[in-house]
């Protein structure tokens, strides 16, 4: 054998071992965008949504959980229900329903009520004020809470997570939900407890997150992904996407929201981490984004061109106000793009 051909493979060898051993995941800073100083959001900030103009919402104005407050550009009250027993915890836009004078709608997920509230925002012609009507678009008291909510767009199937936080997590201690348009409900499965929920881009896989507790302690944190079935919405072949016990061994933290973006990737919140970790729709990780504070609850992509990530969380200084950051992606959110008819 010539000389040149042991070397070759034993060159190749080398590079490999050497390029795995340095090779690092990008990490990049957020910026905060809303402070504890200037908050008009409370610690239990959570559920972002972006409507088709880009505007960002979330709950908690004015430290009421049955109030939901837009955040960018500017922090004001979007829809309060009177009924104090209301939680909102999940907030998505739809399109824009067909009617007289109507400018965005957007679903709600009640906690406390187990149901789906469909907000409807009206603008007065002559006032210019708008106005939100709110009706039940679905509800079941077998739904544990519902916790999040994603919206295949297209199809207009809606899918809702929950949880039942318990020492020894069980199966059936979350939980998967349909509800069709027509509002009605389907559990498609009993998990550990299930949070962070969302549909891809073509709108053919559902990703999930579950978790397990042992004796009070977090010991499991995934992300499932299942197969959309486009007729009837139905999910199957659950799919383990993602491991942290096996990616950076930070199975202890939760996942908490998880959005994707236009092209398919994948961003998961690690909340009491103070992180965002973006997979390529293989599961490949790509980027971890790291905040100053540790919790991060949510997160929607918006402003006027749907690239900035709003990642949402109670503040480190004050727990009683919820804080915001941002970053940059290179393209759009899905919500958005999808809401503009872009997907
Ligand atoms: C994160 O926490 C630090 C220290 O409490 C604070 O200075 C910073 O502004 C926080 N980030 C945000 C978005 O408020
Ligand atoms: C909820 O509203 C009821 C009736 O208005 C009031 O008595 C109660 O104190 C309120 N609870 C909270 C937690 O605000
Ligand atoms: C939550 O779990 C506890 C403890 O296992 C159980 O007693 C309770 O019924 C569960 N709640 C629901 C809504 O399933
Ligand atoms: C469960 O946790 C308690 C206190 O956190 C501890 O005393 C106990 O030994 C634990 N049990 C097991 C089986 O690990």
């Amino acid at each position: 054998m010539h000389y040149s051909n042991l070397i070759l493979p034993a060159i190749c060898i080398i590079f490999t071992l050497t390029t795995s051993s340095v090779a690092q995941t990008a990490v990049s800073a957020a910026k905060p965008f809303i402070t504890a100083a200037d908050s008009k959001f409370g610690g239990q900030i959570e559920g972002t949504a972006v409507d088709q103009a880009g505007n960002v919402f979330t709950v908690d104005f004015g430290k009421k959980t049955q109030a939901i407050g837009q955040l960018s550009p500017k922090q004001k009250l979007f829809f309060a229900e009177a009924n104090n027993q209301t939680f909102f915890n999940a907030v998505r836009f739809v399109p824009v329903p067909s009617g007289k004078n109507i400018k965005s709608a957007a679903l709600a997920g009640d906690v406390l009520g187990h149901r789906v509230l469909k907000l409807v925002v009206k603008v007065d012609k002559k006032t210019k004020k708008t106005k939100v009507s709110s009706s039940v678009f679905c509800e079941n008291k077998q739904f544990l809470q519902p916790n999040d909510l994603a919206i295949a767009v297209k199809s207009g199937f809606v899918y809702l997570s929950g949880q039942n936080f318990t020492a020894d997590t069980k199966i059936g201690d979350g939980d998967l939900w349909l509800c069709t348009s027509k509002g009605k409900t389907t559990r498609l499965g009993q998990f550990g407890r299930t949070n962070g929920i969302e549909v891809s881009p073509d709108e053919r896989t559902l990703y999930l997150s579950e978790a397990f507790n042992v004796n009070g302690t977090v010991i499991s944190n995934k992300v499932l992904k299942f197969d959309i079935n486009s007729a009837t919405g139905h999910v199957s072949n659950k799919q383990v996407f993602a491991d942290f016990e096996k990616i950076d061994g930070t199975q202890a933290t939760d996942i908490d929201g998880m959005r994707t973006d236009k092209d398919g990737n994948l961003f998961v919140t690690r909340n009491g981490g103070g992180q965002v970790v973006k997979f390529s729709p293989t599961g490949e990780v790509l980027l971890k984004i790291k905040l100053a504070n540790k919790s991060v609850s949510n997160l929607e992509f918006g402003g006027k061109d749907g690239k900035t990530l709003f990642m949402v969380g109670t503040c480190d200084a004050d727990a009683t106000k919820g804080c915001v950051d941002t970053f940059n992606n290179p393209v759009e959110g899905r919500a958005f793009a999808s809401l503009n008819k872009q997907l």
